[in-house]
């Protein structure tokens, strides 16, 4: 995982900078009358005059501290090549149908990557097929760059990037669908292409049934864990409704609390039953399929590139050493400047959204109110899902790979160290800021549909936190309408159609 400094100074600078000369006093020791007669004039003036609009701060930050800021969001070089006949194979999963038994559904139905240049859908594009995908798509995150992440998904429950696209192949907020159906399509279209990158088909996986997936593994909130969450809830109809049910079912509040903090959809049990008819070995064989399957999305994944935003225009010419003020072009003018300055300034935003992708990789509460009834864990339940997954990076079937060799794996073996977990409680993963403007839904429920609110939001921190304690570095900001307007700006500024860095040459895989 990519680390970066957080402790920079530039908050203090800034916030010095902010309390300027303006307050300093006149001098006394002329006459009382004149002194009277100048606040009676000025009086005057300012009654007449309209209220003053809303002010936008400005931000004092010398050019060469800027490149520094700048500097620590600039994106890794790019890698051309890594493993082309895996990448091959990964885009034209991703472009697939029939890998969801929503068939028109594609990976590209939600994430805006991936479509030939030209075809590119937009986070919106299926507000027509059902409410649930437009809702899910609007809020699915951008995919570019996220290799350098050591966890994946809102919760962290995944522990590599392939990994992670496993999940979204049964997640049934994601493709909904089942890994014998996945080696079913594979076999049936891509077996060639498979068979090129990782070598011949498995003989005993001739003749499974078409469509099956195991009963996800039952996870559970440590005991502590579970009892802090009843001690922390914000919402007293909803602990209410915890005792009350736990009463009834002779369960305790705590073991209550940690089945809703899961809510684990049902697999359907024709899907269940059909996995569990294989044999062991034809089981551990479907699943190398499946984690292969996932290897190829991943590698996809990797050579998707998002660097040519407004904001990365801007940073170029400032690294090059060109001043902030000749900088600013198309898309990045001197409101943005300001919202970026604001971004690192007196919104320390930076304190999370730091690094290429505006994300520390790390986990917080946020102290977001109680929304419905789901218990929003967060980590402390996505923790518990990446210790359980048999794709997670100690498991027989991903431990191969380098990647998770080098990253996730030492993010794994330290998690699980860490048993108390107890700021894990109601902490989600810093998202990525990059092409996030453009969704219509944030945070890991959707609650907000525009950055504005999301704005709004970290400026005035309403409401109790849902669960556990809010993250002590957020307080509130006081900053003004126009300060948060340049804000959002800034992040408008940030948003650059994905670009794939080696386009498929293979007519076939093309189709
Ligand atoms: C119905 C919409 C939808 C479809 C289809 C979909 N996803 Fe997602 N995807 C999401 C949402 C929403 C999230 C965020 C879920 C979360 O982490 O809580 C997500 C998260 C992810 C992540 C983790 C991103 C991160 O920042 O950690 C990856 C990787 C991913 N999806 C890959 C895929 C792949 C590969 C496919 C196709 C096999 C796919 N998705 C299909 C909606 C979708
Ligand atoms: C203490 C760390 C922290 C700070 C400081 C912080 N954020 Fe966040 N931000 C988060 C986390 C964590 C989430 C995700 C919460 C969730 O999923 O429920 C988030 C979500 C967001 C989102 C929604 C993105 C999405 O994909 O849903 C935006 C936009 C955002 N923050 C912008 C900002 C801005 C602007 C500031 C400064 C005013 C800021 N954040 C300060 C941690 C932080």
């Amino acid at each position: 995982m990519l680390k970066f400094n957080k402790k920079i100074s530039l908050p203090s600078i800034l916030s010095r900078s902010l309390s300027g000369p303006a307050s300093e006093q006149p001098k006394g020791g002329r006459p009382m009358t004149l002194i009277l007669l100048g606040l009676v004039v000025v009086a005057g003036i300012v009654l007449l005059l309209p209220r003053p609009a809303p002010r936008l701060r400005e931000v004092a930050i010398s050019d060469e501290d800027l490149r520094q800021v700048v500097g620590r969001s600039r994106l890794p070089p790019t890698v051309r090549q890594r493993q082309p006949a895996l990448a091959a194979l990964g885009r034209a999963l991703f472009r697939s149908s029939g890998l969801s038994p929503q068939s028109d559904r594609t990976c590209g139905s939600c994430h805006a990557i991936g479509s030939p240049p030209g075809q590119e859908v937009t986070a919106t594009s299926t507000a027509t097929a059902q409410h649930q995908v437009w809702q899910t798509a609007a809020n699915a995150p951008d995919l570019a760059h996220l290799d350098a992440d050591g966890w994946f998904g809102r919760d962290g429950r995944s522990d590599s990037l392939a990994a992670a696209c496993l999940e979204a192949l049964e997640d049934p907020q994601g493709m909904n669908g089942s890994r014998l159906a996945v080696l079913a399509l594979v076999k049936q279209r891509f077996k060639d292409a498979y068979e090129e990158a990782f070598g011949a088909w498995p003989v005993n996986l001739a003749g499974i049934p078409e469509a099956g997936r195991p009963e996800p593994i039952q996870a559970k909130l440590p005991i502590e864990v579970a009892a802090l969450g009843l001690a922390t809830l914000g919402s007293f109809p909803l602990l209410d409704g915890i005792l009350t049910q736990a009463n009834q079912q002779h369960a305790t509040p705590a073991i209550e609390l940690s089945r809703r903090a899961f809510n684990f959809v049902p697999v359907p049990t024709q899907w269940s039953a059909a996995f569990a008819s294989l044999s062991p070995e034809q089981q551990v064989s479907a699943n190398q399929v499946y984690a292969k399957v996932g290897q190829a999305l991943a590698a996809f994944l990797m050579d998707q590139v998002s660097d040519n935003s407004p904001y990365d225009r801007f940073a170029a010419q400032l690294l090059q050493g060109r001043s902030a003020q000749e900088s600013l072009g198309q898309g990045f003018g001197a409101t943005e400047l300001a919202g970026l300055k604001l971004f690192h300034g007196p919104g320390q935003c930076q304190n999370c959204h730091s690094g290429p992708r505006f994300s520390d990789g790390l986990f917080h509460n946020i102290g977001l109110p109680q929304r419905g009834t789901d218990i929003a864990a967060g980590r402390a339940a996505g923790l518990q899902i990446a210790l359980s997954d048999p794709f997670n990076c100690k498991g027989v079937y991903l431990a191969q790979s380098a990647e998770a060799i080098t990253t996730a794996c030492k993010s794994l073996r330290a998690a699980s160290v860490d048993k108390e977990g107890r700021e894990d409680l109601g902490a989600f993963r810093t998202p990525g800021l990059r092409n996030g403007a453009k969704r219509s839904s944030f945070m890991h429920d959707g609650r907000f549909t525009t950055v504005a609110e999301v704005m709004t939001y970290f400026n005035d921190l309403e409401g109790r936190p849902a669960i556990g304690t809010r993250d002590p570095q957020l307080h509130r900001l006081d900053l003004t309408d126009e300060e948060m307007a340049a804000i959002v700006r800034f992040l408008g500024a940030l948003n650059s159609p994905a670009r794939d860095l080696n386009p498929s040459q293979s007519a076939a895989l093309n189709r």
